[in-house]
């Protein structure tokens, strides 16, 4: 897509044009003492709490006590810099615990960490019950480039996106909740939840327990070029009542499997869901290995993986095209499950090359599957 591409390019000059002055009288010019400060630290909670008239924020290293939550909300167009770790203590505060509310943001993290404390939370029951985890722990509003950071050891799920307004790039981000893994502790521990339109994910790390992307909503997202260990893979849904997902292209990507591995590309589509669709879904040579239960499960039945599908949230146009997507699995697990009760149109499967395992079931509706080896 060069012309989003080209967009966020000049998107991204603009608003470092205009948050990096070379001196403050280009800013600040006769302005009263009330004007625009180029820029603003943040070194605290209080520090944080209206940064509307800064251009440039620097974030440096901090701690975020209990019973505190952090928004940069500062001016259109700013650039967000991180020059050390924000790191929150234990807090019984609902999430997100950090938002990012800054409309044509270049937020660039300077490999920094962004510490959720989660191994002080983690019980092995994540959202389901024990120890009340705060859920997101970060959250991407407004829109622009959201770049190079590390968000570790979240109590729950990582990172919301609810961009709005504009494209948002999403890109050489770690999501690293691996210490999670020690005594199936960590749970629920998403790597992208995206409720957002105009959202590309790219060259990103997720290290976790559960889905490494679901995309709940919205429309032309793309998620390439990035590793997922640990979880339960790229997912689109789960899709519930009113929801509706299309244009998402999936390329490129790594999936490993591993303990919580069960499942490598789903879509997962509430049986009961009402008034909701999934329709133009890519795959373009993505890797997938170490997958225990589903390589790809597509299926309008969850929480059942392959049960009784409802008819109430058509799936349509997905494919397996653009380059071999490779899908390798374990001994007891399935290559393909498509399991449907509203399914249409014709699925060019001819990029899928599916492997191990005990093989397919095909229950597509009206969708005709052509092509592909599983
Ligand atoms: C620019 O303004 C900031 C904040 O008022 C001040 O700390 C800094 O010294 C100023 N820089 C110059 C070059 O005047
Ligand atoms: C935030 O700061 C701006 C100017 O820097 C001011 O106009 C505005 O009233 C402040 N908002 C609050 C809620 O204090």
């Amino acid at each position: 897509m060069p012309s989003l591409t080209t967009f966020l390019e000049l998107a991204a000059l603009a608003a470092v044009a205009v948050a990096i002055p070379t001196d403050n009288s280009t800013i600040l010019g006769s302005r009263t003492e009330t004007a625009k400060r180029a820029t603003c630290t943040v070194n605290s909670v209080a520090s944080a709490a209206n940064l509307s008239a800064c251009t440039a924020v620097i974030i440096t290293a901090f701690t975020v006590p209990a019973g505190n939550t952090i928004t940069i909300a500062a001016a259109s167009g700013a650039t967000v810099t991180m020059t050390g770790d924000i790191t929150f203590a234990k807090t019984t505060s609902a999430g997100p615990l950090l938002t990012f509310n800054t409309p044509n943001i270049l937020f660039n993290g300077g490999d920094h960490k962004i510490n959720g404390n989660g191994q002080l939370y983690w019980d092995g029951q994540g959202t389901n019950g024990g120890v009340a985890k705060p859920h997101p722990f970060v959250k991407f509003k407004g829109f622009g480039t959201f770049e190079d950071v590390t968000v570790l050891n979240s109590p729950a799920q990582a990172i919301s996106v609810g961009t709005t307004g504009g494209a948002a790039i999403i890109q050489g981000i770690t999501v690293d909740n691996s210490a999670g893994d020690a005594g199936a502790l960590g749970h629920n521990t998403d790597g992208f939840d995206i409720s957002a339109s105009s959202v590309t994910v790219s060259k990103c790390t997720v290290k976790n327990q559960d889905d490494c992307v679901a995309i709940n909503s919205g429309s032309t997202i793309v998620i390439e070029d990035s590793t997922c260990s640990g979880g339960h893979g790229i997912s689109i849904g789960s899709i519930a009542t009113g929801k509706t997902v299309s244009g998402v292209t999936i390329a490129r990507n790594t999936v490993i499997g591993g303990a919580s591995g069960l499942y490598g590309l789903r879509i997962k589509v509430d049986a009961d869901a009402t008034d909701a669709s999934v329709s133009n879904v890519k795959y373009e040579a993505n890797t997938i290995s170490g997958i225990t239960e589903y390589g790809v499960l597509i299926t309008q039945s969850y929480p059942d993986n392959d049960g009784t599908p409802g008819t109430g949230a058509p799936i349509s146009a997905v494919s397996f095209t653009g380059g071999t997507t490779n899908v390798a699995v374990g001994s007891s697990a399935h290559t393909l499950v498509v399991d449907c009760g509203a399914c249409s149109g014709t699925w060019d499967f001819s990029g899928l090359h599916a492997t191990g395992g005990v093989g397919h079931i095909i229950a597509s509706n009206k969708a005709v599957i052509s092509g592909g080896t599983y």
